[in-house]
């Protein structure tokens, strides 16, 4: 039997990616499948915790006794996060969130017209930094996704979005990270570095939260 480490403790999980709307048939996206976030989910659960998951577009089963809620843009994940956030004890944020909306979201199907034509982008809210710069924040978990500086660029994040701790993957990599079942992680807080290496997304999750519980334990 696992250990109830959250037992009767709210925690919070993004995942998956979000599309952002060109017009009624077409979206920006990313390779996010939501593997991850839900493989953490389902440890979180396991681990006693009563879990709410904020699910970007995924073709993956809810985790048992999960509360899911599914939503499309970075607009509406923002705005179901809020809805619970006040009774959360962590937030974890490890959906693949776009940077960018469309700013006019054509209402009719665009025609093809000459050889170039611009979409011209507006940045999407920063859900992590909108908990993370709450009155009361929860424990606040980022998570990193690079091709390049995996640490520093990673570390700069932790400070700047004022993190209780930030999981970091090299996105550059195919076997790993994005749409894949295994992933690797480098798990930083402001006084510490720890390595988890590579294996399938639930037991990275299952190691990543036993790191959130002692560094939780602490806060
Ligand atoms: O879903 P999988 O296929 O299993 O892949 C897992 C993953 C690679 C998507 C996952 O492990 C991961 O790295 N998730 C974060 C992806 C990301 O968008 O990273 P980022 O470095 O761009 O963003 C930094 C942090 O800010 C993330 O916690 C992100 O959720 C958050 N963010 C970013 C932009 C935004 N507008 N709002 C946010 O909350």
């Amino acid at each position: 039997a696992v250990e109830a480490l959250f037992k009767d403790k709210h925690i919070m999980i993004t995942a998956g990616p979000t599309r952002e709307e060109i017009d009624p048939v077409r979206y920006i996206s990313n390779h996010s499948s939501g593997k991850m976030g839900f493989a953490i989910a389902a440890v979180a659960q396991q681990l006693g915790a009563k879990v709410t998951l904020i699910a970007g577009p995924v073709s993956l089963p809810t985790p048992p006794n999960v509360i899911r809620k599914d939503i499309n843009s970075a607009q509406d994940m923002l705005n179901a996060v809020h809805e619970t956030i006040a009774t959360q004890d962590i937030f974890i944020a490890c959906a693949a969130v776009a940077d960018y909306k469309v700013n006019k979201i054509s209402a009719q199907k665009l025609k093809k017209q000459s050889q170039n034509i611009t979409l011209t982008l507006s940045q999407n809210p920063d859900i992590l930094s909108s908990v993370a710069f709450l009155e009361k924040p929860p424990f606040t978990v980022g998570f990193a996704a690079e091709t390049q500086h995996v640490e520093s660029y990673a570390r700069a994040k932790l400070e700047k979005k004022k993190l209780n701790m930030i999981a970091a993957n090299d996105v550059s990599n195919s076997t790993l990270g994005f749409n894949s079942d295994r992933n690797a992680l480098i798990v930083l807080t402001s006084s510490s570095t720890q390595h988890l290496a590579p294996n399938n997304k639930s037991l990275l999750a299952m190691e990543l939260m036993k790191l959130v519980h002692k560094e939780y334990s602490r806060s």
